[in-house]
């Protein structure tokens, strides 16, 4: 079988290593560079209409960004080639476009790469949802705020140290923002319960919060609480509507979710026959993420059934009570719903409507749930 890889950056280097020193029957024929200095073989071209017109039967996408990767994988869709991309963006953003052109090409769009690095996840949910119900899923699928939150609790270090740690070992985004503020595990999350629940869920409707805020009296906090600070996804189904929320959570330390160190990744997947099962694994990394790209090839080679289904229709349920804390300079407005004070701009709340506080949430409010 014939490869072809586009982008050739932190995965896209580590697809090719693993492939060229592979005994499969897959050879990468053709690599896009972005520019002609990038080009130091004979299968590397600047050229995206040269790869699309070859006789390649796999284009895999890890270029990143969101409008040029879109249209090469649709491209390529319509151009008949199966497609494999690591690209939480794209696939959350344009979902049901993809995955009905897919469907009309007869090609296979797979993804596993995308949500939980190198962990089996969307792997384990096929297997899972082949004869068993998914209730609810939760986890931590986000490697660089993982990371930073965990040198932020173990070693005392700031907020900004930890993530050019993590920016130096190729976990964050080429725009980090989307690590920090939660737009990643946010994709992450809608891609895994479209995959689970056969279901295009509206991506803009979805509730997160970030940890781009959290100050180190934070992880204080969570010391004194004999708590961890994570930043958390979860999804739970309840008839036809889908509760979905990526926010940090003060967890319990006696929850294993809360002991996740460094980069790696965790997914809880609650199904009725099966009960709990939990995945961890390296969320994060050339190569992890590359491995996960190449089992998708292999699987393509295998002709396994890997392209998701469009089949159901969900709303979202947006209402989420619980309880909260909160750090703000305008916590005198939350008076209405605070609990305890527990200094002059951090509070926690009674339990309450999330909807009910967004009004008071801006750009500088630390927000985090408590899960004690
Ligand atoms: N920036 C992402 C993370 C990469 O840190 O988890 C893997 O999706």
């Amino acid at each position: 079988m014939k490869i072809a890889l586009l982008g050739c950056g932190v995965v896209g280097s580590g697809v090719k290593e693993i492939l060229d020193a592979s005994e499969q029957n897959v050879k990468i024929t053709k690599i896009l560079v972005k520019d002609k200095n990038e080009i130091r073989e004979a299968r590397m071209t600047t050229n995206i209409q040269e790869i699309l017109n070859s006789d390649v039967d796999v284009i895999v996408e890890c270029i990143g960004g969101i409008d040029i990767p879109f249209q090469y994988i649709r491209q390529a869709l319509q151009h008949k080639k199966h497609v494999v991309s690591s690209n939480k963006k794209v696939l959350a953003t344009h979902y049901k476009e993809l995955v009905n052109m897919a469907k009309k090409n007869g090609v296979i769009l797979a993804f596993e790469a995308s949500v939980g690095g190198g962990i089996p996840w969307l792997e384990n949910i096929r297997h899972i949802k082949r004869i068993d119900h998914i209730s609810t899923f939760e986890g931590i699928f986000n490697g660089t705020t993982n990371y930073i939150l965990d040198k932020m609790t173990s070693k005392g270090v700031d907020f900004q140290i930890a993530l050019q740690e993590a920016q130096n070992l190729g976990y964050a985004e080429s725009n980090p923002i989307d690590d920090i503020d939660g737009h990643d595990v946010k994709y992450k999350c809608c891609l895994t319960a479209n995959v689970i629940w056969d279901t295009s869920l509206p991506l803009e409707e979805i509730l997160f919060f970030g940890i781009r805020n959290t100050k180190k009296k934070d992880i204080i906090y969570a010391t004194q609480k004999n708590a961890v600070l994570k930043l958390t996804g979860r999804a739970v189904k309840v008839d036809k509507r889908i509760q979905i929320l990526v926010i940090p959570a003060f967890l319990s330390s006696q929850e294993n979710m809360a002991h996740l160190p460094k980069n790696l990744n965790y997914g809880k997947i609650k199904s009725e026959y099966l009960g709990e099962s939990c995945y961890i694994g390296q969320g994060a990394g050339k190569y992890p993420t590359a491995h996960a790209v190449v089992q998708d090839i292999l699987s393509i080679l295998e002709k396994r059934k890997l392209s998701p289904e469009i089949s159901k229709e969900f709303s979202i349920e947006r209402d989420y009570v619980s309880h909260f804390y909160i750090r703000s300079q305008r916590v005198s407005s939350l008076q209405n719903f605070v609990s305890d004070i527990l200094d002059e701009e951090t509070v926690l709340t009674k339990n309450v409507n999330l909807l009910e506080l967004l009004p008071y949430i801006d750009k500088d409010t630390f927000i985090a749930e408590i899960r004690l």
